[in-house]
C-alpha cells in the first residue's frame, strides 16, 4: 500500500487523497519522476507525486491485458452495464467531493465543477451503463448459398492521457465508453490535475470491478504519457490535448499501429451577421472564449462580426466582459465566474500572447494584463481590429483572450473562418434559417453552433476536421471507436 495524504479542501471538506499508481485495483508505489501539483490561486504546492516510471507503464498494461483476457472478457453484457450504473452511482454520491478536488487542483469555479463537469461526468457513465448491452453486429447476404455476420468486439487494452482542463469529465468521456464495450484501461491523467483521476480507483475498486481492468497512472507526459502510447501490448491510444502533442502521439502509436482518437486544439471562429440578435450574439459570444478560463478546446477565440453593427458588437462585448472581470476571484466563491489559469506555464503563456497582441498593433478593448498579484489570475482580454497575420488570430491561446475583426460579405467570412489549420468548432449567430444552415454546412469543422456556442451533449459526436483531432468522442460514434468489426463469413452451400 502507499500512503495517503489529507487534504482539506476551502470549503471545509476533508479527504484522504490517494498517492502512487491505481493496478489490480490497488495503489502501489510509482517509480518514476517527481512532479508537483500546485494550487493555482495562490502558486502554493498541494503535494510532490510521484510519476509512472517505464517499468510502471510495463506493469499497468500487463495488469490491463490480465483483465482483459481473464474475468472482464467472460462478463455478460448486461453485467458490464451494471457495474457501470454502480459507478455511475458513486460518482452522484462523491459528486461534492470530486467537484471541489477539481475547483481545488484545477482552479475552476466550484459551482462549474460541481453543476457542470460531473453532473455530465455522471450522465455520461449513465448513458454507456446503458450502452453496454446495446452493441450489435450486422448479417448481410453474401450470395445464394453464403452469409456474413458482423461482430463488435473490444478492442483489448485501451491507453487513456487526459488533459487538466476538465480532469474529471475528460476521464468520465473516455473511461465510459471503452469499458461498456468490454476494453480495460490504463488511463494517464495530466500532471498539473492528477488528484481526482487518483481518487477514481477508490470508486473503481468499491464498485466491484475485476482487478486491472482500470489502472491509473499519473506521471509526466514525455515519460509515462510516451512509454504508453508507444507501448507494444496497449491496442488503442485515446488522448486529448495539444495538436503538438496529438501529433506525437501519432508517432508513438505507430510502433504497432495502434487504433487512435486524438482530440486536439483548436482556433474556432465565431460568425456573427447583422440580422442576428445581438444581444444573445454578446452573450454566447461571451461565454464561448471566457467560460472556463478560455481553457476550452472547442473556445470561439476569433469573432468576426458584420461592418454594419461592428461597433455596436464591441461596445457590448466590452460592457459585458467588464461585468465579468467583477467575478474573478476564489473558484470556492459562490458568485465567482473566472478563476486563475491551470498552471504558472500555462499563465505564462497567455500573456506571452498578450504582449504580442499589443506588439502586433491589435487594438485593447478590456485586460490586457495579470489580476492581482497572487496565483495564476488574468484580466479577460479583448482585441479588437485584429488581421489574418497576427498570431493571436492564428494560434491557439488557450486563456482568457479573444481577437475581434470585422467583415463584409458572407463568402468573406467564411474564407477567413476555415484559413486555419484547426477545424474543431464554430459557431453562426443570424436569425435567418437558411442562412445559418448554409454557413453551418461551408464551415471546415467538426461541431457547428447555431446561435449559441460550447455546445456538447453525451450523446452527440465530438471531434474535429483537420488539425484538430482525428475520430469522434460520445454517443453511439465513441462506441465504433472502442470496437473492431470482425465479419464472420458462412457458406451454406456445397458448390466451390
Ligand atoms: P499536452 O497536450 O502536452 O498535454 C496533454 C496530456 O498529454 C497530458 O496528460 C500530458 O502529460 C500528455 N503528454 C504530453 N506529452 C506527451 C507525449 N510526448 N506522449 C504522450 N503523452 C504526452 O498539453 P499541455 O502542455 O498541458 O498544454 C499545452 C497546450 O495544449 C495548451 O496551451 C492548449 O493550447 C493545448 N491543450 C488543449 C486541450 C484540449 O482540450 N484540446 C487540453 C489541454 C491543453
Ligand atoms: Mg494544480
Amino acid at each position: 500500500m502507499t500512503s495517503t495524504f489529507k487534504v482539506s479542501l476551502p470549503n471545509e471538506l476533508n479527504y484522504d487523497q490517494p498517492t502512487g499508481l491505481f493496478i489490480d485495483n490497488e495503489y502501489v508505489p510509482a517509480n518514476g519522476e517527481k512532479f508537483t501539483v500546485y494550487n493555482p490561486t495562490n502558486d502554493e504546492e498541494i503535494v510532490t507525486l510521484q510519476g509512472a516510471s517505464e517499468q510502471d507503464v510495463d506493469k499497468a498494461v500487463a495488469a490491463a491485458r490480465r483483465a482483459f483476457e481473464g474475468e472482464w472478457s467472460e462478463l455478460e453484457a448486461v453485467e458490464r452495464g451494471a457495474l457501470i450504473y454502480k459507478l455511475a452511482e458513486l460518482i452522484k454520491r462523491d459528486q461534492k467531493l470530486l467537484a471541489s478536488i477539481d475547483s481545488f487542483d484545477n482552479g475552476k469555479s466550484f459551482s462549474d465543477a460541481y453543476g457542470g463537469d460531473l453532473l455530465e461526468s455522471y450522465n455520461v457513465f449513465r448513458y454507456y451503463a446503458g450502452a453496454a448491452d446495446k452493441i450489435t453486429g450486422k448479417t448481410i447476404e453474401t450470395g445464394p448459398n453464403k452469409l456474413a455476420y458482423v461482430i463488435q468486439e473490444p478492442l483489448g487494452v485501451c491507453g487513456q492521457i487526459i488533459p487538466w482542463n476538465y480532469p474529471f469529465m475528460m476521464l468520465a468521456w473516455k473511461v465510459a465508453p471503452a469499458l461498456a464495450c468490454g476494453n480495460t484501461i490504463v488511463l494517464k491523467p495530466a500532471e498539473q490535475t492528477p488528484l481526482s483521476a487518483l481518487y477514481f480507483g477508490k470508486l473503481i475498486a468499491e464498485a466491484g470491478f475485476p482487478p486491472g481492468v482500470v489502472n491509473i497512472i499519473p506521471g509526466l507526459g514525455y515519460i509515462s504519457g510516451k512509454a504508453l502510447a508507444e507501448h507494444m501490448d496497449v491496442d488503442k491510444i485515446a488522448f486529448t490535448g495539444s495538436t503538438a502533442t496529438g501529433r506525437s502521439i501519432m508517432k508513438s502509436a505507430a510502433s504497432n499501429l495502434k487504433n487512435i482518437t486524438l482530440e486536439c486544439g483548436g482556433k474556432s471562429p465565431s460568425i456573427v451577421f447583422d440580422d442576428a440578435d445581438l444581444d444573445q450574439a454578446v452573450k454566447w459570444c461571451h461565454s464561448g472564449i471566457m467560460d472556463n478560463m478560455g481553457q476550452v478546446c472547442t473556445s470561439t477565440s476569433r469573432i468576426y462580426v458584420q461592418d454594419t453593427i461592428y461597433d455596436e458588437f464591441l461596445t457590448k462585448f466590452t460592457a459585458k466582459t467588464k461585468d465579468n472581470a467583477t467575478k474573478i476571484g476564489d473558484p470556492f466563491n459562490e458568485d465567482t465566474y473566472q478563476g486563475p489559469q491551470v498552471s504558472k506555464a500555462q499563465f505564462e503563456k497567455v500573456l506571452g500572447y498578450i504582449d504580442e497582441g499589443k506588439k502586433s498593433g491589435a487594438r485593447v478593448l478590456h485586460g490586457g494584463a495579470k489580476h492581482g498579484d497572487k496565483g495564476y489570475f488574468i484580466q479577460p482580454t479583448v482585441f479588437a481590429d485584429t488581421t489574418e497575420d497576427m498570431k493571436i488570430v492564428k494560434e491557439e491561446i488557450f486563456g482568457p483572450v479573444v481577437a475581434i475583426s470585422k467583415f463584409s460579405t458572407e463568402a468573406e467570412v467564411i474564407a477567413k473562418a476555415n484559413d486555419t489549420s484547426y477545424g474543431l468548432a464554430a459557431a453562426v449567430f443570424t436569425e435567418k434559417v437558411t442562412k445559418a444552415h448554409k454557413v453551418a454546412r461551408k464551415i471546415q469543422a467538426g461541431m457547428v453552433f447555431i446561435n449559441s456556442s460550447g455546445d456538447s451533449h453525451f450523446g452527440i459526436p465530438f471531434g474535429g476536421y483537420k488539425s484538430s483531432g482525428i475520430g469522434r468522442e460520445l454517443g453511439q460514434y465513441a462506441l465504433d471507436a472502442y470496437t473492431q468489426s470482425k465479419a464472420v463469413h458462412v457458406n451454406l452451400g456445397t458448390e466451390l
